[in-house]
């Protein structure tokens, strides 16, 4: 099964694909944990997205195209993969259909109103990337891991004027995306507003998992 997970900031993307990765056994690829990973232990890409993921604005296609090419090439996803935030404009779109074409695209949706409820409240544990949110999915201790006891922080880009810039990059450069793929006859619509219980029985329907 090769999917893509396709919405806007915060729709619930990332929440999704590790329960369908799970039930499915196939790798979630998340091109922002790749670079969120890269930023904390300080390698030279980390250095080089660190101010452009803050802001909320794109990574260079060149980069991101090579870094999603690598990581498809790798066994575990050769029978399947969820691709997380990729393609997010048309000609990644484009070199994707060439190096691995996708059976269905989930598109996410979510008003503007509900995005920046769900990443203002969104806490996450920096060394599993595990998500919590402090009204919809508390951590059992307040800011606290529930497996580590860890800390939890806020991502830099979950900041009010990041999250205004995140939604305007998205309606400019990723939302002509959805036309993209519904005329390949690839596109499905999910209603992402319900409790991530519900979405999930919703995503397990359309995949028939
Ligand atoms: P990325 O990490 O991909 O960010 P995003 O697309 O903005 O998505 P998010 O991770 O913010 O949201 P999500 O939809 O996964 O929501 P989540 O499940 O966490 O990208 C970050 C940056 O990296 C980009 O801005 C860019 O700079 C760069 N980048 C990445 N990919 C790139 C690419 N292809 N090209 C160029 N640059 C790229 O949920 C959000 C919150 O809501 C959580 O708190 C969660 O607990 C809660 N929640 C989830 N579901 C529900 C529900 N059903 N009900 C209530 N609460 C819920």
């Amino acid at each position: 099964m090769k999917l893509i997970f396709l919405g806007p900031p915060g729709a619930g993307k990332g929440t999704m694909a590790v329960r369908v990765a799970d039930a499915a056994s196939i790798p979630h690829i998340s091109t922002g944990d790749i670079f969120r990973y890269n930023i904390k232990n300080q390698t030279e890409l980390g250095k080089k997205v660190k101010a452009i993921l803050d802001s909320g604005e794109l990574v260079p296609d060149e980069l991101t195209i090579e870094l999603v090419r690598d990581r498809l090439g790798q066994d575990d996803a050769k029978s399947g993969f969820i691709l997380d935030g990729f393609p997010r404009t048309v000609p990644q779109a484009d070199a994707l259909s060439e190096m691995a074409p996708v059976d269905n695209v989930i598109n996410f949706t979510l008003s503007d109103e509900e995005v920046v409820k769900r990443l203002s409240g969104r806490r996450v544990h920096p060394g599993s990337g595990r998500t919590y949110h402090i009204l919809f999915s508390p951590p059992k201790v307040e800011g606290k891991d529930d497996e580590t006891g860890d800390d939890l922080v806020q991502r830099e880009d979950d900041r009010e004027d990041a999250i205004k810039n995140r939604l305007r990059v998205y309606r400019e450069q990723t939302e002509p995306l959805i036309e993209y793929y519904r005329s390949r006859g690839k596109l499905v619509d999910l209603d992402s507003s319900p409790a991530p219980e519900e979405v999930f029985t919703s995503l397990r329907k359309i995949l028939s998992l």
